[in-house]
C-alpha cells in the first residue's frame, strides 16, 4: 500500500465498483464484445505497463524520453514562466520530471490519473524532487468532464501535458472530445503538450505490442484477472489469449482477447457466451502522420504550433494552441 506524502491532499474521485460493473455488462452485451482499455490500469496493470516500457520492442517510451532529453529545455522555453501544469494520466513520472526540471517557477502540478497507487507513487517522488512546486493530485477518469483544483497563485497559463501517445488509445471521435475538454481546461493563452506516436514500418509497430517476453500479453490478460476480483466475474484465464495486430487501413494496433474455446462467462446473474476464436476488442493504439494529427487537432479547434521529433523520427511531441477563429 502506498503512503500518501505529507502535505499533499489527494482529490479522490475514483469510479466505484458499480460503475465498473455497468461498464463490463455493457461491453459484454455489445456486438462485437468490447471492453475499454482504461480497465487495464489497476495496480498490477500499471506495474505491467511500466514493465512494457522497458521491453526492447516497445520503442515508444525510449523514443519519447530521448526526445525529451534533447528538447525539454526548448519546450519549457516555449511555455514560459509561471505555468500551471495539468497532466492527464501520470505514469512513472520520468518525462514529467524532465519537463518540470526546465520550467521556470511553475505555480502548480495537477496530475489526473485513474490508478490511485500509480498516482500516489509518482507524486510522492516528484514532491521530493520538487519541494517548491505545489502538487494537487486528482484520482479520476480524465475522459469524463472534471472540475480541477485551482492553483493558490494565479498562473500565466495552464498547460495540459499528455505524454506517452495515450491519445492513440481513443478512437477519433473520442480523441476529439478529449482534446476539446483539454482546450476548455487550458483556457485562452494556454496550450497542450502532447506525445504522439508516428506511423512507421508495421513490423516495428506490431513487435512493440507482441514483445518476446510476453509482458504485453500478461498486461492484456490482467484485465480479466482484475474483473474476476473486482466484479466477481469468472473468466477462465487459460481460455483467452492476447492478440495485437496492426490494421494499416486505419493506422492502428487492434488488441483483442481471443476466446480459445466456446465458453460461458458469468458476471453476477448474467451469462455471456463466447464462441471459439471470438475476439473481444480491448484496445486501439492509433499511429499518426503529422498531417493526420493536425487534422484531428483542428476538429477540436486546435492548431499545431510546434512539433519536436526524436532523432530517428519515430515519435513526436507537439504543442497545440487554440486555433484562430475563422473570419
Ligand atoms: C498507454 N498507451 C499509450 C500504451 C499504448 O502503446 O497504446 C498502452 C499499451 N498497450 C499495450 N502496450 C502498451
Amino acid at each position: 500500500m502506498s503512503a500518501q506524502p505529507k502535505d499533499i491532499r489527494l482529490d479522490d474521485r475514483h469510479p466505484d465498483v458499480e460503475n465498473t460493473l455497468e461498464t463490463v455488462r455493457h461491453g459484454l452485451s455489445a456486438k462485437p464484445k468490447r471492453l475499454p482499455s482504461r480497465l487495464f490500469y489497476d495496480q498490477r496493470g500499471s506495474e505491467l505497463f511500466e514493465a512494457i516500457c522497458q521491453q526492447p520492442e516497445y520503442y515508444l517510451t525510449r523514443a519519447e524520453i530521448s526526445l525529451m532529453s534533447d528538447h525539454a529545455g526548448d519546450i519549457a522555453a516555449l511555455l514560459g514562466p509561471e505555468v500551471r501544469l495539468v497532466e492527464y494520466g501520470s505514469g512513472s513520472g520520468i518525462k514529467t520530471r524532465m519537463l518540470l526540471e526546465h520550467l521556470e517557477a511553475p505555480v502548480a502540478y495537477v496530475p489526473v490519473e485513474i490508478s490511485r497507487s500509480a498516482l500516489l507513487d509518482s507524486v510522492a517522488g516528484l514532491a521530493t524532487q520538487f519541494p517548491d512546486i505545489p502538487m494537487q493530485p486528482v484520482c479520476a477518469d480524465f475522459t469524463q468532464p472534471l472540475r480541477l483544483p485551482v492553483a493558490a497563485r494565479p498562473p500565466r497559463r495552464t498547460v495540459i501535458y499528455f505524454p506517452g501517445s495515450t491519445i492513440g488509445n481513443f478512437e477519433a471521435k473520442d480523441a476529439v472530445k478529449i482534446l476539446r475538454q483539454m482546450r476548455a481546461e487550458m483556457s485562452d493563452g494556454g496550450g497542450i503538450v502532447i506525445g504522439v506516436d508516428l506511423k512507421k514500418d508495421p513490423a516495428i509497430i506490431e513487435a512493440a505490442y507482441n514483445d518476446a517476453a510476453g509482458v504485453t500479453a500478461e498486461f492484456t490478460l490482467n484485465m480479466l484477472v482484475r474483473l474476476n476480483r473486482e466484479v466477481g466475474a469468472d473468466f477462465n484465464l487459460g481460455a483467452f489469449r492476447h492478440r495485437a495486430h496492426y490494421n494499416p487501413m486505419v493506422g492502428r494496433i487492434e488488441t483483442t482477447l481471443v476466446s480459445t474455446a466456446r465458453q460461458d462467462v458469468h458476471v453476477g446473474n448474467e451469462i455471456y457466451t463466447f464462441r471459439e476464436d471470438e475476439a473481444m476488442q480491448v484496445e486501439y493504439s492509433c499511429k499518426y502522420s503529422l498531417e493526420d494529427f493536425a487534422q484531428l487537432a483542428a476538429k477540436a479547434g486546435l492548431a499545431v504550433e510546434h512539433v519536436w521529433l526524436d532523432a530517428e523520427e519515430r515519435f513526436s511531441v507537439q504543442y497545440l494552441v487554440r486555433a484562430p477563429m475563422a473570419a
